[in-house]
Order: C-alpha cells, then sequence, then structure tokens
C-alpha cells in the first residue's frame, strides 16, 4: 500500500537516530512545501511533489494536509494506561491540602487503584485501555510505553501484561510492555516489604520474564515504597530476564534513583523533579535518556524538573504523559508540550524533539520510529496549523488534524477511522 501526504505548508521533525542533547535538541529540519510518500508503512519519500511525481509515477492513496505542518507522530515513553476504577475524588482532597502520599498512606493512592483493577475482567480492562489508546492516538500518539503495575500480585500483573498484549494486537497504536509489579507494597506486604521484595524477584518477575509478557523492568523508586538497596536487587535480574530498564527515580524526594539508573545502564530515568546536581552530571556523562513528566508535577502542584540545567549540562531528555489515575490522567502530549514550553523554559524545537526522537530513544526504538525520514516508520501528525508552533501555540485544545499509523491514515479530521 503506497500514500502520499501532500499539501502540507511544512514538514518539521528531528532527524537522526540517537537522541538529540544540548544546542541539537532544538535543531529541526523544516522544509517547506515537502511531501511524504509511504510504502508498506515505511517512509520511502520526503521532498519536492515534482520530484516525487518524477520518480514515483503512481501512488494508491492520498492524504491532503490542506496547508496544515506534517511532524512526525508522537512517541510516548512513559504510561500506565491499564487500570480500573476512578480517584476522581483524590482531587479534591489535594486541592483542599493533603498530599499525594497522605492520601496513598490513608487508603488512596495506587492501592486503591489495586483494588479495582484486581476485581476487573480482561475484558473490561482491554476495554478501558483501547479508549485511552483512541484518546492517545486522536491527540498525535502513535507509539506509547506500557507499564503494569496495577496488580500486585502474579495473576493480576500477568493479566494486565495480557491486556496490553491484546491491545498492541488489536489497536493501532504500538504498545511496548514494562513490567512494574515493584510499583508499590501491596496492603496484604505492608508489614513485611521485604516479604514483598523477595516475592518479586524469586517469583513474579521470573514468572512474567519466562512468559515474554515484557520488553522491561520499572521500579518505583521512592521514600516509602521502596528504597536504593531494594531497588538495586530488584533490577540485578533484568539482563537475565532479557530485560531493559526504566526506573521512576527522584520523583518526591531526591534518593539518588538518577544515579542507579545510571550505573544499571537504563533505557531511561523518569521524573527527575528532585534530581541532584550529582544526578544531573551523571546522566549527562551516560546514553540513559531522562524522561520528563510535567503533567504530573501539573497535576500534583508540585515543582517540575530543573529541564533547562539538564539540557544546558549535556542530559539527553524526553517527555511522557505518564498517564495513570492518579499523577496525570491525560493522554495528550499536546498538553504536556504546553507544559514543558511553558512551565519548563524549553523551546517549541527542543518540546517536539523531546516527544519525538528522544522519546523513541527512551524506549530504544529511534533507529525506527520518532522522526520524518526514510527509512523509518510512517507514523506521521498533520496539525490544524500552518507551523510547529500551533502545537502549543493553540493551547488548551486538540491541535492533531489528521494521523498517520504505518502509512495507514487511522485519524482524519479529528476522528478516528
Ligand atoms: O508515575 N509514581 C508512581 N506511579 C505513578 C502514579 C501512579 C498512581 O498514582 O496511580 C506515577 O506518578
Ligand atoms: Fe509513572
Amino acid at each position: 500500500m503506497s500514500l502520499l501526504v501532500r499539501g502540507a505548508s511544512q514538514v518539521a521533525t528531528p532527524v537522526g537516530s540517537v537522541a538529540r542533547r544540548g544546542d541539537d535538541l532544538g535543531t529541526l529540519q523544516v522544509v517547506d512545501g515537502a511531501v511524504i510518500r509511504c510504502d508498506d508503512g515505511v517512509i520511502t519519500f520526503v521532498g519536492t511533489e515534482q520530484e516525487h511525481d518524477r520518480r514515483f509515477p503512481e501512488v494508491e492513496r492520498v492524504l491532503d494536509a490542506e496547508g496544515g505542518c506534517i511532524i512526525p507522530a508522537f512517541v510516548d515513553p512513559h504510561t500506565h494506561p491499564v487500570w480500573a476504577g476512578s480517584r476522581e475524588a483524590e482531587f479534591n482532597r489535594r486541592l483542599r491540602g493533603e498530599s499525594y502520599m497522605d492520601i496513598a498512606r490513608s487508603g488512596g493512592g495506587i492501592n486503591a487503584t489495586v483494588t479495582a483493577t484486581r476485581a476487573a475482567s480482561f475484558e473490561a480492562l482491554l476495554t478501558g485501555a483501547r479508549r485511552r489508546l483512541d484518546t492517545f492516538l486522536l491527540h498525535g500518539t502513535a507509539t506509547i510505553e506500557a507499564k503494569s503495575g496495577y496488580g500486585l500480585d502474579l495473576a493480576t500483573e500477568i493479566r494486565m501484561l495480557e491486556v496490553i498484549e491484546a491491545a498492541n494486537r488489536s489497536h493501532p497504536v504500538d504498545l511496548h510492555p514494562t513490567c512494574l509489579a515493584a510499583h508499590e507494597v501491596p496492603p496484604e506486604h505492608r508489614n513485611d516489604p521485604e516479604r514483598w521484595v523477595a516475592k518479586l524477584v524469586e517469583e513474579i518477575h521470573p514468572s512474567i520474564a519466562r512468559r515474554g509478557l515484557a520488553e522491561a523492568v520499572d521500579v518505583f523508586c521512592e521514600d516509602g515504597v521502596f528504597d536504593l538497596d531494594q531497588t538495586r536487587r530488584l533490577l540485578a535480574d533484568a539482563d537475565e530476564h532479557g530485560w531493559r530498564i526504566h526506573l521512576h527515580a527522584d520523583e518526591l524526594t531526591p534518593l539518588g534513583g538518577t544515579e542507579l539508573a545510571v550505573e544499571l545502564g537504563a533505557l531511561s530515568a523518569d521524573h527527575l523533579m528532585c534530581i541532584t546536581d550529582a544526578g544531573i552530571a551523571a546522566l549527562a556523562d551516560s546514553e540513559t535518556v531522562g524522561v520528563l513528566l510535567p503533567g504530573t508535577s501539573f497535576f500534583l502542584r508540585s515543582d517540575f524538573a530543573p529541564a533547562r540545567r539538564m539540557i544546558d549540562a549535556g542530559c539527553a531528555i524526553a517527555l511522557a504523559t505518564d498517564c495513570n489515575p492518579g499523577s496525570s490522567p491525560t493522554e495528550s502530549m499536546p498538553a504536556i508540550l504546553a507544559l514543558a514550553t511553558l512551565s519548563m523554559g524549553l523551546t517549541v524545537e527542543e518540546a517536539l524533539t523531546a516527544a519525538t526522537l528522544n522519546s523513541a530513544a527512551a524506549l530504544g526504538r529511534a533507529a525506527e520510529t520518532g522522526s520524518i525520514e526514510v527509512g523509518k516508520r510512517a507514523d506521521l501528525a498533520v496539525l490544524h496549523g500552518a507551523t510547529f508552533h500551533h502545537l502549543v501555540y493553540h493551547w488548551g485544545v486538540n491541535p492533531i488534524r489528521h494521523v498517520v499509523k504505518n502509512g495507514h491514515v487511522v485519524v482524519r479530521d479529528g476522528q478516528r477511522v
């Protein structure tokens, strides 16, 4: 199947197959009036329409961008998209002054979602996840990382990962599954967290690895959840399981999770709202991508990660939604870009690179996706506006008009097709 996307005012994309950092983070390639050809899901041409028509006399389908700007579809490298229940009531409690951790320790938080998720069937979880995936797609995201972590027992963690596998098979969005069984200490182990750590290491992680249900492993390394030593033990077998590492690090307290992620060669260290100078130095000197989640800072009304200092120090940074029912209930990367620019001080160019090429790098997939270049996967988003600035300029509404996934039009005029 061939598709020609024509009629764009501009094509704006980062270029390359590794994460960009420093001054390069903000260097986009912007080509006015370019057309993009896709064959069998892969980009085969980017250039003038005249040149295209000379080289390729035939095309099966055409999508007219009608003066919109084309960008790479977003890659969201940190999401928790499978859950049951709702935590809307926690929102007002936090507005009245209770902290995220206060609520978690009084029966709300992650464990409230665990109770609802354990009680939910495979079908109910899949229906909820697929609805969220439609919303991701409508907002321009074609690839996500997807964590388990609301089961906290073997059966439910497996069910969540099987839901992710089924969603990946049956929905256009690509999902990269991560085992986050070490998301919290479940109520039945609250009195003896060490037993829970042992169970994860000896039973749950090996069983999930044997089933081939995850590509990566993650741990919520945080004061009152898993400390540095427990996190180290939880990740010690990652290689043996064939898993790459993502780490919830330095989110609410500066524990040194970033340094541990770097030491273990993690693909990404995520959150980093409380990253220290030593953490920034370690990250800058590594291949580990710092995944920033400004939606979580905004929603929890806490500090934003020191993105400018990290970029200036040479860290590779990416952006993600953290889509989850507690600390960031959104699927919208455009909303994240608005926060990244207006609240963290990134330029639009830097934010776009961080949400596409660098977020693909945070999944180890920068050679396949994250930019509009010949040979990459044909995952594109067409904006309503004529320039890439439109992404954050027309804020609070969805700037995405069309989405192409694997060379197929999957969103047209803001509707799923
Ligand atoms: O990334 N930090 C831990 N996990 C999620 C929150 C999950 C929840 O509150 O349900 C996060 O912020
Ligand atoms: Fe998270």
